[in-house]
């Protein structure tokens, strides 16, 4: 026997018995965004790796080692898209979409990400995204989070912290690099290995360590909080005051730094409890200097992306398995209730548009047909033989329910159907 192919390592098939949970996300995302006025945005998995090098940054985790990266046949040097958001700009810019407007876009697909597979965390992985471009006021920023705490109402998800920091403007976090930088060197011999490289390449990253060691030395360390500017503190105190208008909870979080280079000012970051290692389900902020960048005219951005498989890990078990439930399976016996039950079968879904109903296929027993019936989860069986077949009915039997079976002339059929959903 020659051997079984698998799929790769940290990429998963989504099973038939779980894609009902996504669609059903998939559709609370798809109206709760309508609803705000944001319209979806799609962008190819593959692009240049230079437009990632050039957003995410050179020396972030992502660009330096969780790439997925190739040479075309043309030798043009590609990679699997990590995140969404520079797919984002580069559409902006590319199909002008961005200059001198306001848009509010969002997407949802694969992400590619070379990263060690643990629960939580995959190769490929999902995201949706939100984006919005053209103001720079916080008021934009207050409506992402209450969209992001509406989504997690809608869901019925419990226990999520918002926290939240500003990493103030360009130049004032160059300010503050330094003083970390002067202050962490003091302390050389207390940083870990990474820490060390990262003080020469993204000290601000420093701040995100988990490692236990450093964490009274991170305590202690400045923050950027006390050295932003005034337009970046004001921009920050309207935010808060917005959500404190809007009775939203969040802690505030002055280490929260993201592991992206392109974000400024407001970011913020959606952590639980309940999922290990990998509790951030979602996570985002401004980037107002990443459209130009990448060679567009200057434009506010803010955003954020949620992980989809976290978000389901954490619904999973929060909330009972919901089974998706099948209405009718139809047992057919005969050829000749075949041919009539492929008719009848046609009929009922031309005008029962929502109904869900498996039509037996491949002939049998009604013993192997019924336990088929059993199987898929159908509310009940519909059978059709020669005894049906001639008196023009069928004869329902419930699969879930103790009701005692009864017979349902065809034409009374899509009556009964209706009123039993
Ligand atoms: P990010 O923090 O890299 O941000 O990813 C956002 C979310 O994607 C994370 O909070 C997590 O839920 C999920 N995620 C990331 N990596 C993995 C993985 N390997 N496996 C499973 N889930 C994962 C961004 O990607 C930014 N583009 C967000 C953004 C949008 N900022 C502004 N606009």
């Amino acid at each position: 026997m020659s051997k079984i192919i698998k799929s790769i390592r940290g990429m998963h098939d989504l099973l038939p018995d779980d894609s009902h949970r996504w669609q059903s996300f998939e559709a609370i995302v798809r109206q709760l965004m309508a609803g705000y006025g944001y319209k979806e945005i799609r962008m190819p998995l593959v692009e240049s790796t230079d437009l990632f090098c050039r957003s995410i940054g050179e020396v972030t985790d992502i660009v330096e080692k969780e790439m997925y990266t190739f040479e075309d046949r043309n030798g043009d040097r590609l990679s699997l898209r990590p995140e969404g958001t520079a797919s984002c700009v580069r559409a902006g810019i590319q199909h002008g979409l961005l200059y001198n407007q306001v848009q509010r876009l969002w997407y949802s697909g694969p992400m590619f990400r070379h990263e060690r597979p643990q629960k939580g965390r995959y190769r490929q992985f999902h995201q949706f995204g939100v984006e919005a471009y053209g103001i720079d006021t916080p008021d934009i920023d207050a409506e992402l989070i209450l969209i992001g705490t509406r989504l997690w109402k809608q869901l019925g998800l419990k226990g999520l912290r918002l926290e939240l920091n500003t990493l103030g403007s360009n130049q004032a976090r160059a300010e503050y690099k330094q003083i970390l930088i002067d202050y962490l060197n003091q302390h050389k011999e207390l940083l870990d290995e990474d820490s060390v490289r990262r003080l020469e390449t993204n000290p601000l990253r420093i701040l995100d360590s988990k490692n236990p060691a450093m964490k009274e030395l991170l305590d202690n360390a400045p923050v950027l909080m006390d050295h932003l500017d005034d337009e970046s503190r004001q921009q920050f105190d309207k935010l808060t005051a917005s959500l404190d208008a809007t009775g939203v909870e969040y802690t505030l979080n002055p280490r929260l730094v993201r592991g992206l280079d392109y974000y400024c000012k407001t970011v913020f970051e959606w952590v639980t409890d309940e999922l290990g290692a990998q509790g951030t389900i979602c996570a985002g902020g401004r980037y107002d200097g990443l459209v130009e960048q990448l060679g567009g005219k200057a434009t506010p951005a803010i955003g954020f992306a949620l992980g989809v498989e976290r978000i389901l890990a954490l619904l999973e078990s929060q909330q009972e398995k919901q089974i998706e439930t099948i209405d009718a399976y139809l047992v057919l016996l005969g050829d000749a209730s075949e041919l009539r039950g492929l008719q009848l079968a046609e009929d009922i879904r031309e005008k029962i548009s929502d109904i869900t109903m498996i039509a037996h296929c491949g002939g049998g027993s009604m013993k192997s047909q019924m336990k088929k019936a059993d199987k898929s989860g159908a509310k009940m069986a519909l059978i059709l033989g020669e005894d049906e077949l001639s008196n023009e009915q069928v004869t329902v039997k419930y699969l879930r329910e103790k009701k005692e079976q009864i017979t349902v002339k065809f034409s009374d059929l899509n009556k009964f159907l209706t009123e039993s959903k």
